[in-house]
This record gives C-alpha cells, sequence and structure tokens, in this order.
C-alpha cells in the first residue's frame, strides 16, 4: 500500500485506511529512536524546510529530529530573519525555496489555511504543522498512537476533549480522526468556547454541557489550553474560575474510567486546565504523545516522499 496524497493539510480529508497505514508506519519507525545512532540513511540527499511563522516547541524539534533521524538535509525559516519582515510575501518566499530545489516544506502558520493556499502556487508537497484555528494533523496522529499504545482499538472509546475548542486546530483534527476510526467523541468547554454545528464534523460526537458528564466513563480524557493568542477577548472571567468549572484534577478525574488515560497536546498552562498533580500523574500520556511524535513525523515525511511500507 502507498500513501496517495501529494500533502497533508489536515485529517477531513483521510480515510480510516490512510490513517491505519501512517500509524503502522510510525510503528515501525518507533524503534530507530532507541538506538545509539538514531539515524537511517532512507532520505539521504534529500532537503526539507522547516517553515515555522508561529511558535513552536514540541512540533518544530520533533520535525527537525524526524527529518534528521531519516538522514535529511533540513533549513528553518521563519516570520522574523527572513524577507518577509521587508515586505516578501509568504507565496513568493515558498516560490524562492522552491527554486533552490526543496523536496518538502512543513508549516506552521497563524493563518487558517496558509498552506492550501500556498499549495496553488507551488508544487512542493506540504505538511501542516498547524494552521492557525483550523487543522493540525500531525498532532492528531500521533495522540491516535498513543490511545493504540494503550487500547486494541479506538472503535467505541469515549474520548472526552474538554476546553477551548473553538480556537483548537488540535480539537479539530482530533474530532475528525477519532470520528473516522469510529471513537465516541465527547466535546465541552465554556459555551464561549463550542463552536456551532461542531457534531456535524464527524459520526458520534457529542457536546456535553457539564465537564463532569463528558468524563464520565471516559476511556481518554483530552484536556486543551486557552489558546489567548487566538481570543479576540476573554471568553471566560478569570483563570481560577475556568479551572474550577473546565479544569481536570484529582475529584473530577474520578468520573472517568479507572484506567483511562490523560492526554494535553502541550503547552500546558498548570493549574489552569489541568492541575499540577493530574498533569504528573501515573495516568497521564502527556511525554508519551511528545515521544511518539517523532515516529509520527518520520512516517508523514518518508510516505509523502514516495515511500511506501
Ligand atoms: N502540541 C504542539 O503543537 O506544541 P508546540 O506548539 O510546542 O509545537
Amino acid at each position: 500500500m502507498a500513501f496517495d496524497h501529494k500533502h497533508l493539510f489536515g485529517l477531513g480529508t483521510l480515510s480510516a485506511e490512510d490513517i491505519m497505514f501512517v500509524l503502522e508506519t510510525a510503528k515501525s519507525f518507533k524503534e530507530i529512536s532507541t538506538r545509539a545512532v538514531k539515524k537511517v540513511p532512507t532520505l539521504r540527499g534529500k532537503t526539507i524546510v522547516m517553515g515555522f511563522f508561529e511558535p513552536s516547541t514540541r512540533t518544530k524539534m520533533s520535525f527537525e529530529m524526524a527529518a534528521k533521524r531519516l538522514s535529511a538535509d533540513t533549513y528553518g525559516i521563519g516570520a522574523s530573519g527572513s524577507s518577509i519582515v521587508k515586505g516578501e510575501t509568504l507565496i513568493d518566499t515558498v516560490r524562492n525555496l522552491e527554486a533552490m530545489k526543496i523536496d518538502l516544506l512543513v508549516m506552521r502558520h497563524r493563518s487558517s489555511g496558509a498552506p492550501h493556499l500556498l499549495s496553488r502556487f507551488t508544487d512542493v508537497p506540504i505538511i501542516n504543522a498547524g494552521d492557525g484555528s483550523h487543522e493540525h494533523p500531525t498532532q492528531a496522529l500521533l495522540d491516535m498512537m498513543t490511545i493504540l499504545e494503550h487500547r486494541e482499538s479506538i472503535e467505541g472509546l469515549n474520548i472526552a476533549i474538554i476546553g477551548d475548542i473553538a480556537h483548537s486546530r488540535v480539537a479539530r483534527s482530533n474530532v475528525y480522526g477519532l470520528s473516522t476510526l469510529g471513537a465516541n467523541v465527547r466535546l465541552s468547554g465554556p459555551q464561549t468556547m463550542i463552536p456551532r454545528y461542531i457534531e456535524k464534523l464527524g459520526k458520534n460526537v457529542k457536546v456535553y454541557e457539564r465537564t463532569a458528564d463528558a468524563i464520565k466513563d471516559a476511556d481518554v480524557v483530552m484536556m486543551l489550553r486557552i489558546q489567548k493568542e487566538r481570543m479576540p477577548k476573554h471568553l471566560f472571567p478569570s483563570n481560577r474560575e475556568y479551572a474550577m468549572t473546565f479544569g481536570l484534577n484529582r475529584e473530577n478525574i474520578k468520573y472517568a474510567k479507572h484506567d483511562a488515560i490523560i492526554m494535553h497536546p502541550g503547552p500546558i498552562n498548570r493549574g489552569v486546565e489541568m492541575s499540577p498533580d493530574v498533569a504528573d500523574g501515573e495516568r497521564s500520556v502527556i511525554l508519551e504523545q511528545v515521544n511518539n511524535g517523532v515516529a509520527v513525523r518520520m512516517a508523514l515525511i518518508y510516505l509523502l516522499m514516495g515511500g511506501s511500507k
């Protein structure tokens, strides 16, 4: 089987077979990162540009490591330090990179749809590393990989996603992906942060007014960061009230299944969306998510550059 897509913009357009194929490929790459020499020659001679026009720690570093562990040459470009500050457009920037014969562009941008727009002006394959409030497909894939290391299948699982659904590209990609794989997706958060018609993004997607109801009997509880940088104004009174009403803590986690796993894409606002003891507790798989990010990104880079399993 091959991954029959030129770009990866989001999970809204991937089938269950596509998603499982990426996850199986990632599983086979995971072992490379445990070796003393964490490198294979697979993409020797290939050139990958990391275009991060918005801050990132996990995604940027793991894409960089993924590409390097496959022996590709990597170069970084961002908003500051490039000719974008002199007024050059993003489209012109990418056309110039293409003239230098790059093989793949990984791109994070604060504008939803930026990778789609660029794809109309370049032949270079693009991986969306997060576009505004739209999608963050590699995050959702690494989330699914992590869930599958704790459960045999995603089908039929109760997965609660709590917090700032409206501004979360992680939530949107997970709603698409988890729903495609047959999970019951439960969404909860402040009413001001739940978009209308969000249930229509997939099968078995439901909004819960009370966070405790969303968590009840959940197999997975995924907490989201409040994306203050994307909000026009404060959509809740204070961090303290948010934590009391929508935050995960040692009391309300008791509503979930006894072996439920707790996830967060990072960065965490400790004491706001989750208490530190829950973030660092034994059910937390947050650092496993980060670990799987490298394998998932290795798989996608490999597959979009023509690899097959
Ligand atoms: N989860 C995530 O996207 O984190 P970064 O913003 O640090 O990449």
